[in-house]
């Protein structure tokens, strides 16, 4: 009966958060026709309809909230913002159009370079992603980040990354929590580190990534709850013992790594896991997923600064993955997302990479 009334709350919830993001993202498109800098690019592949993106969309929904109902996690609280200070980063989002527009209109990306600390920093890291001003290093960015990522996906990046709780708990059934290890590479903000906390209270977390800005914003969104360790570096330098992960995870991170970097980081996830751990990876869907949605993925980095999304919508996971000895047990497509559930062998030596892609920039 409580986990019914938790799915009902949930589903409401989520309701009246897709009803407000859907709300923003029709407004930043007012705007920016009002600036009259919206993206024009007539994609050549079909997209989807808005019915077939709400139907979608619902799906997800239903099946967090049906989660919620059996008790595999706890209901949805990934954004602890208070409310005032969410409408004020609402706002400066909305301010911040302006000089972002002006980057797309000329593709200049490079205001992250200016930034301090960039230049001990990879090239290809230090950009203007999304053609955020001060890319992924300046706290306003940091600030600015969910609400604006929540304002594309009208709601739903949330629940994408939520998906991966279900093969997480999966794992962790039958195991003392207590032992094990979670590592979020690339984990941003820190949303999905929040909601495996609340779903494993006593687990060991860690969250890495290369941004001190967006660290800091994931110390605080963390408030209060039991403690994670924060690790300052790169995802394909990780200064991690061999084995010493039980789980990692990569929400979001993948489609903003040249190809080179993307196999560099498979292979230190597959070092830092344990024989037997588990990999869980979200990430846009890829071209093919859903062929009559490939014009959306063809268009995205027309509207945003997304310099290796191209090479990543053709890449090739699955042969990357079972290369670095991380072999296949499910592959799904949340809504806009993919989610690939991987599992070291438990006698792992990873076969060599793959010659030719590790030549290549996407
Ligand atoms: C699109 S965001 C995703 C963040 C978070 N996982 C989420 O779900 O919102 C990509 C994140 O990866 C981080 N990142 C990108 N390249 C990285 C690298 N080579 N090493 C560590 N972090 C990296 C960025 O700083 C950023 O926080």
């Amino acid at each position: 009966m409580a986990n019914s009334i938790d799915m009902a709350a949930q589903l409401a919830g989520q309701s009246l958060r897709f009803a407000w993001y859907f709300t923003l993202n029709r407004l930043l498109d007012w705007r920016s026709q009002q600036l009259g800098k919206a993206a024009r690019y007539a994609p050549s592949r079909p997209v989807p309809t808005r019915q077939q993106l709400m139907a979608e969309q619902t799906e997800l929904l239903l099946s967090d909230a049906l989660a919620v109902r059996d008790g595999l996690y706890p209901p949805m609280d990934d954004d602890a913002t208070p409310p005032l200070r969410h409408l004020e980063r609402v706002g400066r989002m909305f301010a911040d159009l302006p000089g972002t527009l002006d980057r797309r209109a000329h593709n200049e990306a490079m205001t992250a370079r200016s930034e301090p600390g960039a230049d001990q920093l990879p090239a290809y890291y230090a950009q203007d992603f999304h053609f955020q001003t001060g890319g992924y290093l300046s706290e306003t960015s940091a600030k600015l980040y969910d609400v604006q990522v929540e304002t594309l996906f009208m709601g739903a990046a949330g629940p994408m990354r939520r998906a991966a709780l279900r093969p997480l708990g999966a794992f962790v059934n039958g195991q003392d929590q207590r032992r094990l290890h979670l590592l979020d590479v690339g984990c941003g903000t820190g949303r999905f580190l929040r909601q495996v906390r609340l779903a494993y209270p006593a687990m060991a977390l860690k969250g890495l990534d290369l941004s001190p800005a967006y660290l800091a914003e994931a110390r605080q969104h963390l408030g209060n709850l039991r403690a994670i360790q924060w690790i300052e570096a790169a995802a394909e330098h990780m200064p991690l013992a061999d084995a010493s992960v039980d789980v990692a995870t990569a929400i979001f991170l993948y489609h903003e790594l040249p190809s080179q970097v993307r196999r560099q980081v498979t292979a230190e996830i597959a070092r830092v896991l344990r024989p037997g751990g588990l990999f869980v990876f979200v990430d846009s869907l890829q071209l093919g997923d859903r062929p009559s949605w490939d014009g959306l993925l063809e268009s995205f980095p027309h509207r945003f600064h997304e310099p290796y999304y191209r090479g990543y919508i053709s890449d090739d996971l699955d042969t990357m993955f079972a290369r670095a000895g991380l072999a296949a047990l499910t592959t799904r497509t949340p809504f806009l997302s993919k989610l690939m559930v991987r599992r070291k062998s438990e006698m792992a030596a990873p076969a060599p990479s793959e010659p030719s892609a590790a030549a290549t920039l996407a």
